[in-house]
């Protein structure tokens, strides 16, 4: 889980990602191009990630999608240490729209209660 922070996430998940793209642990290069974890070790597949991001305003769609790199980072780089399943939950628009950011959240909660079964 990550607040969105000028379009991206804070610093010290970035660190925690650059540490856990480790070149021949966590992915490694074969002659049909990269391959993640799961297919170098099989330790991974099946494995999912729940990501679940906060920010003031909607990024998901609308006029503010492509400036998003935040989710859109964490998914590929998880893709490329072999784990395809990313599922994500946008907390978004609370600073935008003040006065749903309550119901904003209830909702998220909610959705991460139903996406938690799948776990
Ligand atoms: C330094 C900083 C930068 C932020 N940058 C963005 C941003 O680029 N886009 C955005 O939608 N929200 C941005 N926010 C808002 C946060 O994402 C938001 O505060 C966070 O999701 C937590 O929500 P809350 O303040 O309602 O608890 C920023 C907040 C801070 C403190």
């Amino acid at each position: 889980m990550n607040p969105v922070w000028n379009y991206s996430f804070p610093p010290v998940l970035k660190m925690y990602i650059d540490a856990l793209m480790v070149p021949g642990l966590t992915f490694t290069r074969a002659n049909n191009g990269r391959r993640g974890l799961g297919g170098l070790t099989g330790t991974q597949q099946g494995k999912k990630v729940m990501h679940i991001q906060a920010s003031g305003t909607v990024l998901s769609h609308g006029e503010f999608k492509d400036i998003e790199f935040s989710h859109s980072y964490i998914k590929a780089a998880m893709k490329f240490i072999g784990i395809d399943d990313v599922q994500v939950i946008y907390v978004e628009g609370t600073s935008e729209k003040p006065d749903q950011a309550a119901e904003i959240k209830e909702k998220a909660i909610e959705q991460a209660i139903q996406m938690a079964k799948g776990f």
